[in-house]
């Protein structure tokens, strides 16, 4: 795993920050909702993996600063399924099951397959969370950092759509009881040593 980390390291600015921030979050999320501890396993590395595929796109697509065009956007989304490809065979098949779905939205309006609800699996439905909180707070080409309580009120407005309730509910506990911000600390300083 670390050597797949290695290599994403460089596609997008501070990936490996963002990888394991995303982790953090997720572990902190499935803990509140009482995962197993073979979940919250595997949680941890769909955290780290969500984007391995985009070793496959085009790394002037990953870091294009104004908005893509519609073959571009189609390009990148296929990151979903690369990532699939790349872990099915290595990991279980929820790992690389929540990375083929993480960018699915509870309405169906998602990729790559438009699954909604129960349907897209829970894991996915977790990093969904964890990924957007991270990729609003983080700067990236074409955006600057936003602050930490505009990105949960993001997330709040989105629940019932974009994400899951009960996944948003659990988030919202994690951040106000604070084992958010000590799990996530606590993934870094592992992650970093
Ligand atoms: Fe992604």
């Amino acid at each position: 795993m670390d050597s797949l980390i290695a290599a994403m390291e460089g596609l997008v600015e501070d990936i490996y920050g963002h990888v394991h921030r995303v982790s953090g979050v997720s572990i902190s999320i499935g803990e509140i909702l009482g995962l197993s501890p073979a979940d919250l396993d595997r949680i941890a590395t769909v955290g780290v993996l969500h984007d391995v595929g985009k070793l496959h796109v085009d790394t002037r697509l990953l870091s294009k600063p104004a908005s893509l065009d519609v073959p571009e956007v189609e390009l990148m989304q296929r990151h979903t399924l690369f990532g699939f490809a790349m872990t099915a065979d290595l990991f279980e098949r929820e790992v690389s099951e929540a990375i083929l779905f993480h960018h699915e939205r509870y309405d169906g309006s998602g990729y790559p397959h438009g699954r909604a609800g129960d349907e897209i699996p829970l894991l996915a439905r977790i990093v969904a969370v964890a990924d957007a909180y991270d990729a609003i707070t983080s700067e990236r080409a074409y955006q600057p950092a936003l602050p930490a309580d505009f990105a949960i009120e993001e997330i709040r407005n989105y629940s019932g759509t974009q994400f899951d309730p009960m996944i948003v509910e659990a988030f919202l506990d994690s951040v106000s009881d604070g084992s958010f911000e000590t799990t996530q600390r606590l993934v870094l300083d592992l992650a970093a040593s």
